[in-house]
């Protein structure tokens, strides 16, 4: 996803924006650029390539009263840069940066062409640049001519914008795509999250949908689309630090957040249990209760996360469906008449999942939001929120965020039961984490083979096949190998046609119910002449077994299991010299459908 910083009055103008940039790198990106307010017209500097490559490009001693940047990843438009953002209107007008998707822009960019506008890039956001320049000519005020633009534009825009002969403001638009306002005494900035402005100031304001303004060094002035004075904002604290930022020693983020999954469940513990009662908003539970039907939607982990959910939620005799997002958003299918809507979402920016709220919102039916961003625009939609307090996830490849979902699902399915025993099994779970943590050695002698191959197989029943499904996204997302996440039973239906001599096997046992029948898949696959790697629960291990992690109650043996799998993705990502942190292709969090 696109990162946006901004700025007006700020005295270390220049640091504040690369060092901004820098801390927005792990959403993910392929070019990046800046641009500097100045007399003639806006110093601009871009790169397709990292944010310490355009650092080099910018002069030190360069000073101006109001700066803007920007990190691309490309959704119209190759990454060159030419498609680099700032991007800069036909006359020079309007210099912005832009992170979303404006749906209707061919349209736009043939309407303007017609008008006798040129473009030089094959950008949606150069054409928001000339219908702003164009409305402004129109209209002969910039407010008026953000406000026409908007009502032409379709689709999702953070945008930030530096208007020529305007030393003082620094103009903004926001719909669907994030952009928080940080407020300081002397000095007012933007950014597409709180990482950028942490060290700057300590209010924050996050945009809705549809606001637009400007900040000059000593005011904010936000408005929405409809109303013409200004709109009533308050500021909010945050709890992040730069501290969270920090790696610690460790050598990627996704090592530390992999070994943060102990204080992820206690912190899920200390806020969602008072020692004696669980502390879930009554109306939530009866809503729950109340309704007939659970629709879970979520993508990647956290969908995995829900299959999770889902067992718990039906083991109370719930009715329980989970979408992925991208599917449900256009193939909406609602069965119950009462239905509650659950939606989960690390980010809670997730394009596949606003637009399904936008289905949602139709109906009227109660949404819950669980997510780790508080503010996030799928915090606000929702009726209900539940935070999964895991601590900003910096790794694209999400890891303590999935055992925060799960943990809270076990808990929410907990307080709905009434069931206490779950706080001391997940004290137990805690005490087993340590212990995989402890097994590093072994999980980097499993990825010194894992890391020569280029395809994989998870097997597991039950929990074991959603965890499967987990470990496989985990694997390929960081390692490149092809990999992927099957029910045990179903290998003879097909893809046993796959194995061959020394395909990888992994395979979970944590269940006694399962625990003979997916061995014999194992022999299956061994007698093909897979290499076969089993993970399995203490109780329940044999001699061979590879990986043999503590006991805990089968419902919550996913946890142990996921961060073993966590781990080989990790060191086989390692040994392949992949990017660990911030893989190719991939965003921390998907913005645009
Ligand atoms: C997980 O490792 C991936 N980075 C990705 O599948 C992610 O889980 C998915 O994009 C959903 O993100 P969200 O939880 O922020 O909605």
């Amino acid at each position: 996803m696109c990162g946006i910083v901004g700025a007006v009055g700020c005295r270390q103008l220049r640091s504040y924006l690369i060092d901004g940039l820098k801390t927005l790198e792990y959403r993910g990106y392929d070019s990046s650029g800046l641009a500097f307010s100045h007399e003639e017209a806006p110093l601009i500097y871009r790169i397709p390539g990292r944010v310490h490559l355009l650092e080099e490009m910018v002069p030190l001693s360069l000073e101006a009263g109001i700066g803007i940047g920007h990190t691309r990843w490309a959704t119209h438009g190759a990454p060159t840069e030419t498609n680099a953002h700032p991007h800069i209107s036909h006359s020079g007008l309007f210099t912005l940066v832009h992170n979303g998707v404006i749906d209707n822009y061919r349209a736009l960019h043939q309407m303007l062409s017609d008008l006798g506008y040129q473009f030089n890039t094959e950008t949606d956001t150069e054409v928001i640049a000339n219908l702003i320049e164009h409305n402004y000519k129109q209209m002969g005020d910039v407010l008026k001519a953000l406000r026409q633009s908007m009502k032409m534009l379709e689709g999702s825009y953070a945008l930030v914008i530096i208007h020529q002969g305007d030393d003082e403001r620094l103009f903004f638009a926001k719909n669907h795509s994030p952009l928080l306002i940080g407020h300081g005494p002397d000095a007012n900035f933007l950014a597409s999250d709180y990482l950028p402005m942490l060290k700057h100031v300590k209010d924050f304001y996050a945009l809705t949908d549809h606001q637009f303004g400007y900040i000059s060094k000593d005011e904010v002035a936000v408005f929405d689309l409809p109303g013409n004075s200004k709109a009533k904002i308050s500021y909010h604290q945050t709890d992040l630090t730069s501290e969270d930022i920090n790696l610690e020693g460790y050598p990627h983020y996704m090592l530390k957040e992999i070994e943060e999954a102990d204080n992820v469940i206690r912190h899920l513990i200390d806020n969602y249990h008072d020692g004696r009662n669980y502390l879930f908003n009554p109306k939530l539970l009866d809503t729950i209760t109340a309704s007939d039907q659970l629709i879970f939607l979520a993508c990647g982990t956290s969908y995995h996360a829900c299959l999770i959910g889902k067992r718990y939620l039906e083991a109370l005799g719930k009715r329980v469906d989970v979408y992925i997002a991208s599917e449900w958003a256009y193939y909406p299918v609602i069965t119950g008449k009462n239905p509650l809507f659950i939606i989960v979402s690390q980010s809670g920016e997730t394009a596949d999942l606003i637009h399904c709220v936008k289905n949602i919102k139709q109906y009227k039916f109660p949404l819950l939001t669980i997510t780790n961003t508080k503010g996030s625009t799928l915090d606000r939609e929702a009726n209900f929120t539940l935070l999964l307090f895991a601590g900003i996830e910096i790794a694209v490849a999400s890891t303590k965020a999935y055992v925060a979902q799960v943990t809270l699902l076990a808990l929410l399915a907990a307080a709905l039961k009434g069931d206490s025993q779950l706080i001391p099994d997940l004290y137990h779970v805690i005490e087993a984490l340590k212990k995989v943590i402890d097994m590093k050695s072994k999980f980097e002698k499993i990825a010194d083979f894992l890391a020569t191959k280029e395809n994989a197989f998870y097997l597991g029943r039950g929990f074991d096949y959603d965890v499967s499904l987990e470990a496989s996204l985990k694997l390929k997302e960081i390692t490149y190998i092809h990999s992927e996440g099957l029910p045990g039973g179903e290998l003879k239906h097909g893809p046993i046609a796959l194995i061959d001599k020394d395909t990888p096997v992994i395979i979970f046992v944590s269940d006694s119910l399962t625990a003979l029948p997916i061995r014999s898949n194992l022999q299956e696959v061994l007698a093909r002449g897979a290499h076969v790697i089993v993970i399995s629960s203490q109780s329940l291990a044999k001699g061979k077994d590879a990986i043999v992690v503590p006991d805990v109650p089968v419902h919550l043996s996913v946890l142990p299991k996921v961060m073993v799998a966590q781990y080989l993705a990790y060191y086989t990502a390692l040994k392949r010299g992949a990017n660990i942190d911030k893989p190719r292709n991939l965003a921390k969090s998907v913005t645009v459908e």
